[in-house]
């Protein structure tokens, strides 16, 4: 059985098209039944119902900072969709820790930067002010504090020196495309556990390529 999943944008919805594209094939392990925004003018909306997926918008501004209101309107849609595993895809909205709590081991987000480095806003221009050689980006589970909690799984790109925060957005996009519906198979087929707060996968091991940054020649 497909594991059925329920995306969360405020945006223009490139990873969730991503993960939508992956999930249309026949062996993917995750259904990808619902997409939510919590704003009305998310791009993200239409793509994914032009692709005929169901889409509910729950606005959160109505809400103001009653986050838990906000949340238990979210949780009854997610119910009512009977939602197994949610995937933050750019969603601009801070949980509860109770929330949180309740998807504990079953929320994904994903983030441009190589986490534990440069959570955030910015996570570009953090790098390239750190002056980073590698940068990429990182999935991971949700816990309270943001742009952390277990990582599942990781893609890196070379920074160069005449990359700005564009080009460099730019080519760390493309890896997220890349590792989000990866890691989302992962954890949807059963491969993933989490040992003292630490992920662990069925696979264990990387690309076995190295990464180097610059070349000296
Ligand atoms: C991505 O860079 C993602 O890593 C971050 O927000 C951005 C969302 O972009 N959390 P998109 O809406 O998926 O195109």
């Amino acid at each position: 059985m497909k594991r059925r999943v329920a995306i969360l944008i405020s945006g223009r919805g490139s990873n969730m098209a991503a993960l939508i594209k992956a999930a249309a094939l026949e062996d993917y392990p995750a259904k990808i039944a619902l997409v939510i925004s919590n704003r009305a003018d998310a791009a993200g909306l239409e793509k994914a119902a032009t692709g005929g997926i169901a889409t509910v918008l729950v606005e959160s501004r109505p809400f103001g900072k009653d986050r838990a209101a906000f949340e238990a309107e979210l949780q009854r849609v997610l119910d009512q969709h009977g939602i197994e595993l949610i995937c933050l895809a750019g969603f601009m909205r801070l949980f509860t820790a109770g929330f949180v709590q309740r998807w504990h081991g079953r929320m994904l987000n994903i983030h441009p930067s190589l986490l534990p480095s440069f959570p955030g806003l910015d996570p570009h221009g953090q790098a390239l002010r750190a002056g980073v050689k590698i940068s990429g980006a990182t999935v991971h589970f949700v816990i309270p504090e943001t742009d952390a909690g277990p990582i599942l799984m990781q893609g890196a790109v070379a920074v160069s020196d005449h990359d700005t925060e564009e080009t460099l957005a730019e080519r760390v996009l493309e890896v997220e495309h890349r590792i989000y519906p990866d890691a989302l198979r992962l954890l949807a087929e059963g491969g993933v556990r989490l040992e003292d707060g630490v992920c662990k996968t069925a696979t264990g091991a990387g690309s076995g390529n190295f990464l180097i940054s610059p070349l000296a020649g």
